[in-house]
């Protein structure tokens, strides 16, 4: 599989709306779910939690738990809904995943977690792989996290994504713990020195292609979250920079296609903003992306009425390029 480039895991972003939006730009990122707990998948709606449209593929299934046996389960049915990869998450900090133990608190029972990798992997042929942090509280030193790596690989995992920041459990507030712990790139392009038959994935604050470039050269893949949920437009640039895609649609291209879908989404009782609200940043940096930001905010939560305000969008959509010189 392909993870040169992939679109981070994101709650209440990555949706199978926004999958399916992404794809509709890029043919070679890969793209991950936001984080669904094993619980969730034993107790809930398993196809409501874990369908998707075959045309978001190649796309990951990101867990999180720390019981083996629902670890296990959940990494079955991801095989069996489709799902390309299954990824356990180890790297969120948050209080309530805290109390439920798992996310980044896991890095605290390394045995556990290889007790889980080794059963999830005994259930499924497709790939399991794990996304961390560098460290946690004042745990932030390079043979900790090679250690951890160590013994995870003797479960047979070979991909590793690490967000390049330590996790302060309890003491920051996810928005923090995302910005506050410094960046420490060194560390991953050490790991990667170090275990050269891994396939190592950098992630965290990559903005620029310039940036995805020089980590390329010295990791296997680049994982990035904010900058495309904000500028999902960003992902042309890569496929033109990156995989020499000449052959990207543009954005009135991907909107005509979105409408299609979103028409067929209405049908069966999506509403019109759980689609749209993540293409408000399509426009990003163009001049006039005010435009299609206001449209979509007056009209995408307009109640009875998403069917007849569709074909407006693709009015809309017709002079949004040219509203370069409004401002
Ligand atoms: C809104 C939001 C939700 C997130 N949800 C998850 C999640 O469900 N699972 C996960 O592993 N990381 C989650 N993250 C962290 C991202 O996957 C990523 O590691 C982090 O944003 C750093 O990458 P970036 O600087 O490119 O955004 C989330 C981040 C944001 C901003």
């Amino acid at each position: 599989m392909n993870r040169k480039i992939s679109v981070a895991p994101m709650m209440d972003c990555t949706d199978k709306h926004e999958r399916y939006f992404l794809r509709l730009i890029s043919k070679n990122v890969l793209l991950y779910t936001e984080m669904i707990v094993s619980e969730a998948i034993d107790r809930g709606d398993k196809k409501k939690l874990l369908s998707f449209n075959v045309k978001e593929k190649p796309v990951a299934l990101q867990i999180g738990g720390s019981s083996p046996k629902l670890l296990s389960n959940a990494s079955k049915l991801g095989e069996e809904f489709g799902y390309d990869e299954i990824n356990l998450n180890l790297g969120c900090p948050s209080k309530k995943v805290q109390k439920n133990r798992f996310g980044a608190c896991l890095l605290k029972e390394p045995k556990l977690v290889a007790e889980c990798l080794s059963e999830m992997q005994s259930k499924t042929k497709i790939p399991v792989t794990v996304k961390t942090r560098i460290g946690y509280d004042d745990i932030e030193d390079y043979d900790n996290l090679s250690n951890l790596i160590s013994l995870f690989k003797t479960t047979g995992v070979k991909t590793f994504i690490i967000h390049a920041r330590k996790a302060m459990l309890g003491k920051f507030t996810p928005k923090q713990n995302l910005n506050i712990p410094p960046l420490k790139y060194g560390m991953v392009y050490k790991l990667k020195e170090e275990f050269k038959d891994l396939e190592i994935i950098i992630n965290g604050g990559i903005t620029t292609i310039d940036e995805i470039k020089n980590h390329l050269n010295k990791v296997d893949g680049v994982m990035i979250g904010r900058s495309i949920y904000h500028s999902p437009y960003m992902l042309a640039d890569i496929e033109n920079n990156i995989f020499n895609n000449t052959n990207v649609p543009s954005r009135e291209e991907v909107i005509k296609e979105l409408v299609i879908y979103l028409k067929k989404e209405i049908k069966k009782g999506t509403r019109m903003n759980q689609i749209m609200r993540h293409t408000l940043g399509l426009f990003h940096g163009q001049t006039g992306s005010s435009f299609w930001k206001r449209y979509l905010s007056e009209n995408m939560c307009v109640r009875n009425a998403d069917v007849q305000k569709i074909d407006h969008i693709m009015d809309k959509v017709k002079f949004a390029p040219q509203a370069h010189s409004v401002g």
